[in-house]
């Protein structure tokens, strides 16, 4: 919130759901907040690593852009902190036709077990796409690490969008730092009344049931 990455209001989303929070991760984007997200990721990563949720994987995949310094800030802090030895990789938008050409940049995910970060995710679209990237480049996803999970249920107001992730990568591989709860949990503890009950209403209404 101090940087406004989290924001309480009245935000259409892209799915046209009217939503009374915005979380927008291009904005954490100080030394101190990338310290503190860096170190989430990497203890999120390595407690599933522990938990052998996650096998033993290569290389941390941020899509891109915002993937980009969440994946090198993370394999940073994975070594640092915890002594994992993973690298790092990410994809362009626009495929380059000169010097060293392609789409992947980083370390080569071939034959590799690679991880995918993401900051959320409503529909899961873009963690498709990165997911399929990764496939046409030779390498196995084995897990997704999300910043927030908004814990909604897709369109058919069923089926959530974590679910529909690990029916392609396996069962309990979709991780998050934060989910929609504990935001929940927390403006109870600050004593922010109306943005609870704003919360609980769209919960009600999209949160999984
Ligand atoms: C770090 O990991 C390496 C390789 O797995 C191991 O050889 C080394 O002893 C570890 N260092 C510490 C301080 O745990």
């Amino acid at each position: 919130m101090s940087v406004e990455a989290l924001k309480f209001g009245s935000f259409t989303l892209k799915s046209g759901r009217v939503s009374p929070y915005f979380f927008n991760a291009g904005l954490l984007s100080t030394g101190p907040i990338l310290a503190t997200l860096s170190t989430a990721y990497a203890t999120t990563i390595s407690n599933a690593l522990s938990s052998k949720a996650v096998p033993t994987f290569d290389v941390l995949f941020g899509p891109a852009y915002k993937g980009i310094p969440f994946a090198s800030t993370a394999a940073l802090a994975l070594y640092t902190q915890h002594n994992i030895s993973v690298g790092f990789a990410y994809d362009r938008k626009e495929a380059k036709d000169h010097g060293e050409g392609g789409k992947m940049v980083g370390v080569s995910v071939e034959g590799k077990k690679v991880v995918i970060l993401d900051d959320v995710m409503t529909s899961g679209k873009a963690v498709r796409a990165a997911i399929e990237t990764v496939k046409q480049h030779g390498g196995e996803v084995v897990g997704v690490v999300q910043a927030l999970d908004r814990e909604e249920v897709g369109q058919d107001g069923v089926s959530s969008t974590v679910q529909e992730l690990e029916d392609l990568i396996g069962e309990g591989r979709v991780f998050s730092i934060l989910k929609m709860r504990d935001l929940m949990v927390w403006l109870e503890k600050k004593g922010m009344k109306g943005e609870l009950e704003s919360m609980q209403q769209y919960w009600d209404k999209y949160g999984l049931k």
